[in-house]
């Protein structure tokens, strides 16, 4: 497999590392229909556009969500620094989007342009995936990225949902931030509960993916 995942010169919640296991998983496992919960600056989803792009000729869709600067109203959720701060480590990058551009890189609009290339196969939505995903037909989705909302009862919703939709049909369920260096314990407690309660079987990867395989 001839594909490196790329950084864009944007703020990407996946070092190339890590978008480069993702990528293996999804080549592996070669789904059409990507579900990616917590789009942050569109990154992964470009990444992930690209290599379906090229594995499908073109037959795939990519559905991402995203509070997209909303706030999410769960008062168990911390919203990280980076998010609420577009700061850069490269000061070009703050003269090029803060400065020139003035561009908010996690907004939907910047996002959308990022993703203009494959915009007959892209849907975006704003807002919480707890209220989203109450309205939004996934049935179709046989990969799912759940790197949203880091709360227990975001992370167990999130789960849950996109699950059930994929429930007696082959489909795939990636959890980042499960008990990496940085792990987040609502993230671990929520899928453990979950996985146990459905008796779904779990394997990680390095301790930061948890993948579930339907
Ligand atoms: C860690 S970042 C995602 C990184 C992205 N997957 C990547 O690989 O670059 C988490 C994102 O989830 C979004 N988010 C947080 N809570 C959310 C919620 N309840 N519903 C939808 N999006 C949420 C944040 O706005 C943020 O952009």
């Amino acid at each position: 497999m001839n594909f490196k995942f790329k950084k864009y010169w944007r703020k990407t919640g996946l070092s190339p590392k890590w978008g480069n296991k993702l990528i293996e998983i999804i080549y592996e496992k070669n789904p059409n229909h990507f579900l990616e919960i917590g789009v942050f600056c569109g990154v992964t989803s470009r990444n992930v556009c690209e290599f379906l792009n090229l594995i499908h000729q073109g037959n795939f869709s990519y559905t991402g969500i995203d509070l997209f600067g909303e706030e999410s109203e769960d008062n168990n959720e911390i919203k990280p620094y980076y998010i609420t701060h577009q700061k850069f480590s490269n000061p070009l990058k703050h003269i090029y989007y803060n400065l020139y551009l003035k561009e908010n890189l996690n907004s939907i609009e910047s996002v959308k342009k990022f993703l203009q290339k494959f915009k007959t196969k892209v849907n975006l939505h704003k807002g919480n995936s707890n209220e989203i995903l109450k309205n939004l037909n996934i049935d179709k989705i046989d990969f799912a990225f759940i790197d949203g909302g880091h709360s227990y009862q975001t992370t167990f919703n999130d789960l849950k949902v996109v699950h059930q939709s994929m429930k007696g049909k082959k489909g795939t369920i990636v959890c980042d931030d499960y008990e990496d260096a940085s792990y987040i314990t609502d993230v671990k407690k929520a899928i453990d509960d979950y996985v146990k309660k459905e008796n779904l079987s779990l394997r990680t990867i390095d301790k930061k993916f948890a993948i579930i395989d339907i």
